[in-house]
């Protein structure tokens, strides 16, 4: 250990093994211990602030310790925190399912609640294979995910993503999952752009469907971003495509809104925008605002109702978790809901959006190492490349978003990459200043990484 500890940093190397990390780089940069978290802003144990431009893993949407929420919170907790899910219910439940039923596209009439972002994905999943048994299509066994993909972490969910970093020490216990080339708009095969393609590159999925459609229950994809692969972002066309393709073929097309839904990509939902609705909605991450963990599935009447029948025909889809639709989250759940009804959310991401863009093309349009600056509604994605113009990508042993991202936490920015990708995911209430201040502080430590490198970057 090369650092001097806090206390508390010690005790937590003791005995806690973080998610995503190699424990040992934790000798040379252990734990950052935070206090107490305001608005876009972490507080670490010396005071020091960091800006969260990725909301804490994609989650928050309304700001830390946001007072209309915890309120919220509160006063759940003192009523009821938590009740068994079979055979009871309550009203935060009802009332999300409510909403969520008018808010998604139409079609989607029911919702199953899990507790986390990996567990929605797998619900879908058994959700559909076991639709299709239950309908006489017993062949359809496998899944069709699209490369690049990632789902979560569970080992259903790990077996239909395509991002080899989580993936590959596991492939021995992973389903045999039909795998189509995804869109790639950033090094387009077809030499096309997004604004004004028509999603030739939908021909790959095709082509595996048009082979294994009797074997395969359902597409999954991420709406408009796959995010853990690099925020790699394509045009709603393509969402268009893969809905015809699936309804065609006769299978199931599971949306993954995990990290896209509730306004991230401009609207509530991503595939609101190629005007689709899939036979699964998956959703976690902003439902709760970041507070606390849930998810649901949403599907339509018509699968449900295949498993709707007395109780010896064995239908019934047993799949539970015991913090399923939990109360308190269910409550903040409601909150966030209520909040984008009552607070113009929608407009203020459009317009936040707006600026953002702005301010990072300024910054990164003409620099020497961005290969390409890409956005959708608050999203924004710097992808760093040796070369712009063969955008030639730096090996990934050389962890040089890992290493600005170093740099920029010493500035109080907390800016954690994807491999070369450096992106923004901010909190919708950031404000102006807050938005000038996470990109002058991104172009300033990406500066000062490569004059410190010294590299020859073209
Ligand atoms: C698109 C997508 N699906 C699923 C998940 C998994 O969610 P969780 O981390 O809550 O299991 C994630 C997490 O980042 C995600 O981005």
């Amino acid at each position: 250990m090369n650092q001097v500890l806090t206390d508390l940093q010690a005790r937590d190397l003791r005995h806690v093994w973080h998610p995503c990390s190699q424990m040992k780089d934790y000798e040379m940069f252990p734990p950052i211990v935070i206090k107490k978290g305001q608005g876009v802003w972490l507080y670490d144990e010396h005071g020091k602030r960091y800006l969260d431009a990725v909301s804490s893993w994609w989650v928050n949407l309304f700001g830390h310790a946001n007072p209309r929420i915890s309120q919220a919170l509160s006063e759940q907790a003192f009523t009821l925190e938590h009740t068994i899910f079979a055979n009871f219910t309550h009203e935060p439940a009802i009332t999300v399912a409510e909403k969520l039923t008018a808010l998604a596209p139409q079609g989607l009439q029911k919702v199953f609640f899990a507790d986390n972002g990996s567990s929605a994905i797998e619900v879908a999943l058994k959700m559909s294979f076991q639709f299709h048994m239950q309908t006489g299509k017993t062949a359809k066994k496998r899944f069709l995910a699209l490369t690049d993909a990632y789902h979560g972490e569970t080992i259903g969910a790990l077996s239909v993503g395509g991002v080899d970093l989580y993936n590959e020490v596991y492939q021995p216990l992973l389903l045999d999952t039909v795998r189509a080339k995804g869109p790639d708009c950033f090094r387009c095969p077809f030499h096309e752009e997004p604004s004004s393609c028509d999603a030739p590159c939908s021909q790959f999925v095709e082509e595996q469907l048009k082979e294994h459609h009797e074997e395969i229950t359902a597409v999954i994809i991420e709406p408009l971003i796959q995010a853990a692969a690099g925020m790699k972002m394509y045009p709603p066309i393509y969402l268009k495509r893969l809905r015809t393709l699936c309804s065609q073929y006769a299978v199931h097309l599971i949306a993954d809104e995990i990290a896209v839904g509730f306004g991230r990509t401009g609207t509530l939902f991503a595939c609101e925008q190629a005007g689709i609705t899939p036979d699964f909605m998956c959703l976690s991450k902003g439902l709760t605002g970041g507070y606390l963990p849930l998810s649901v599935v949403l599907t339509t009447d018509q699968i449900y109702n295949a498993f709707y029948d007395d109780y010896g025909t064995m239908k019934a889809f047993l799949h539970s978790h015991s913090y399923s639709g939990n109360t308190l989250a269910c409550r903040v759940a409601l909150e966030v809901l209520k909040m984008f009804e009552e607070e113009q959310v929608l407009d203020m991401i459009q317009h936040k959006g707006q600026r953002m863009r702005e301010l990072a093309m300024a910054a990164f349009h003409d620099a020497p190492y961005v290969g390409e600056y890409r956005q959708v509604g608050l999203v924004g994605a710097i992808e760093l490349v040796v070369n712009r113009k063969t955008k030639e990508s730096f090996a990934s042993e050389e962890r040089i978003g890992y290493q600005i991202y170093q740099l920029a936490l010493a500035k109080g920015l907390l800016i954690r990459p994807l491999g070369n990708i450096l992106y923004f995911m901010p909190p919708y209430i950031i404000s102006e200043e807050e938005m000038s201040f996470m990109i002058d502080t991104t172009k300033e430590t990406i500066e000062q990484f490569f004059q410190e490198r010294g590299a020859e970057i073209g």
